[in-house]
Formats: C-alpha cells, structure tokens, sequence
C-alpha cells in the first residue's frame, strides 16, 4: 500500500470519493470564486458540472454509490435564481425521492446532501465542502468501519 491519498488539505483522515454535482451558472461559479481565491477545502471532492441542478435526476444521485462514491453533493443556485426559472425546485423533487432510496438501501439518505451555493459564494462552497467531507469522513466509507477504509 502506498499510502497514497490518505493526507489531504483537511488534514488527516481518509480521502473519501465524493462527487459534487455543480450548476454551471451559480455554484460551478463559486467552485470557481473559492479556487481563485484560494480558499481551502479537502480534495476528496471531484466536481462534475452540469447546466441546472433540475437535471441530477434520482438514479443520477444513487448511481455513483454503486460505483464506489461515499456521498454525493448536488448544488445549485438559490430558489428563486435558477437560470431555468424552476430547475432547483425539481432538484429538490429529485433529491427527496433519492434520499428515500438510499434509505431503504441502506446507503443512507445523509450521504446525499443539496446545497444552494450562487456565483459569489466561494466562501459558502469552500464551507459547504469541508462540512460534508467532515461528516462523511465520520460515517467512513460506504460499506466499511472508518478503520477498515484508512489507507484508501
Ligand atoms: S441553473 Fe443553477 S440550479 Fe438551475
């Protein structure tokens, strides 16, 4: 094992695999406010961008844990900003039904969370990112005791 992985910018720790399903028009924006303005948050996060939040569609948001994710983030621009008029209304449709089904999977529904970030909250996001990798960190590994991950 080559230890790879297991030191992050959090510090300590294990690198979990999560995915942050981003909003072009607010939240990829304050993805990209926090990493200009160098703002720190764990690496364990890979973000993917899409148009609207209204889009991650329920099986989008359980697939990556069948994949191997330990939590999925969806973030989009505040109720009321979405550039689709109502595409973060849907996401909120689409992130209840999920997190139903990862309840009755056993997953847990704590592992997918929804988040309202806009284009000049890099702050928030950079928050945003530490609080949810913290409380994945907590719960460990999908499927693994937080002892049985360490090294991954
Ligand atoms: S465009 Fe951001 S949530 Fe719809």
């Amino acid at each position: 094992m080559s230890g790879e992985g297991t030191e992050n910018v959090a510090g300590g720790g294990n690198r979990m695999r999560i995915l942050a399903f981003c909003c072009n028009w607010c939240s990829y924006a304050g993805a990209d406010l926090a990493g200009v303005s160098r703002l720190q948050y764990p690496t364990d996060v890979r973000v993917i961008r899409v148009m609207c939040s209204g889009r991650i569609e329920p099986p989008l948001m359980v697939r990556p844990f069948e994949l191997g994710a330990d939590g999925v983030l969806v973030m989009g621009c505040h109720p009321g900003d979405c550039h689709y008029i109502g595409g973060n209304y849907q996401a909120e449709k689409n992130h209840k039904k999920a997190s139903e089904l990862l309840g009755m999977l056993g997953v847990g529904s704590e592992r997918l969370r929804l988040e309202w970030v806009s284009a000049a909250e890099g702050p928030k996001f950079a928050d945003v990112m530490r609080n949810f990798v913290e409380n994945i960190r907590k719960m460990g590994p999908l499927g693994k005791t937080p002892a049985e991950g360490e090294g991954r």
